[in-house]
């Protein structure tokens, strides 16, 4: 999968190259083509922002730059994305329809905005990831790409890690425990030295309903709203825990 991002500030990007989403890179899963605004700009001081058209505070990016960059890296052909804190929710349901495509385009928004005209001109769909304002759309688009490459096969160590985790089964992770079994007088739960899978399993499956109807009672109604194939085990556990 290809993600063209268009910037004001391409060192901001450069995490990219660590973790596993740097190794999806050298795998040749994801490919990242970072591109500075700045660069397409006609102007001699390479001015990307003016003021705003009927006044107001901050500055503007200016269609010019946005345009040129936005044509240089093919946006007419892909799925155009405007990181703005106006737009549509990020969550697993949009991570998941994205990563199913071939090349995006995210464009970072800074200052005050982006002139109106490059957002309808390229069909950008504006996307959020919360509720709140960020200095700009950098750390939006870090969120996007993360959250979208670790759902494309072959990017986490096991194919099976995405769908196991939290959210994937619609409850909250159990919590886990590793080396050494006692650390400054802090034991690991007998349960899991018990070498017993079933009862280990069991364990887990609790503590994940436990955890989710404490922390997300929304998520616990929709997940008992789905009613979930159960072993007869399971659904004791699930009743205990319902109340
Ligand atoms: N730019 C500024 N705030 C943002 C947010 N919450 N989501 C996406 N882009 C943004």
């Amino acid at each position: 999968m290809r993600f063209n991002v268009l910037t004001l500030f391409p060192a901001m990007f450069a995490p990219l190259q660590e973790s596993m989403i740097g190794r999806a890179v050298e795998k040749g899963l994801l490919e990242f083509n970072i591109v500075d605004i700045r660069d397409y700009s006609r102007d001699k001081h390479t001015k990307a922002d003016d003021y705003p058209f009927g006044g107001g505070q901050g500055l503007v990016m200016m269609p010019q730059p946005a345009f040129d960059a936005l044509a240089a890296c093919g946006a007419g052909r892909t799925r155009n994305i405007y990181l703005s804190p106006r737009g549509r929710i990020l969550d697993r349901a949009l991570a998941e329809e994205l990563a199913g495509e071939e090349e995006i385009t995210l464009f970072c928004g800074h200052y005050e905005g982006l002139d109106q005209r490059v957002i309808d001109a390229w069909q950008m769909e504006e996307v959020s990831i919360g509720d709140y304002i960020l200095t700009g759309g950098e750390m939006a688009a870090l969120v996007l790409i993360d959250v979208t490459a670790r759902l494309i096969p072959g990017v986490l160590a096991s194919e099976s890690s995405a769908l196991d985790e939290s959210v994937y089964s619609g409850l909250l992770e159990y919590p886990q425990y590793t080396q050494p079994r006692s650390f400054a007088g802090l034991d690991v739960p007998e349960v899991l030295l018990s070498g017993n899978h079933k009862k280990i399993a069991l364990w887990r499956y609790e503590q994940s309903l436990l955890l989710t109807k404490e922390r997300r009672p929304d998520l616990f109604a929709a997940y008992l709203e789905r009613h979930p194939a159960l072993t007869k085990d399971e659904a004791l556990v699930l009743e205990k825990v319902r109340g």
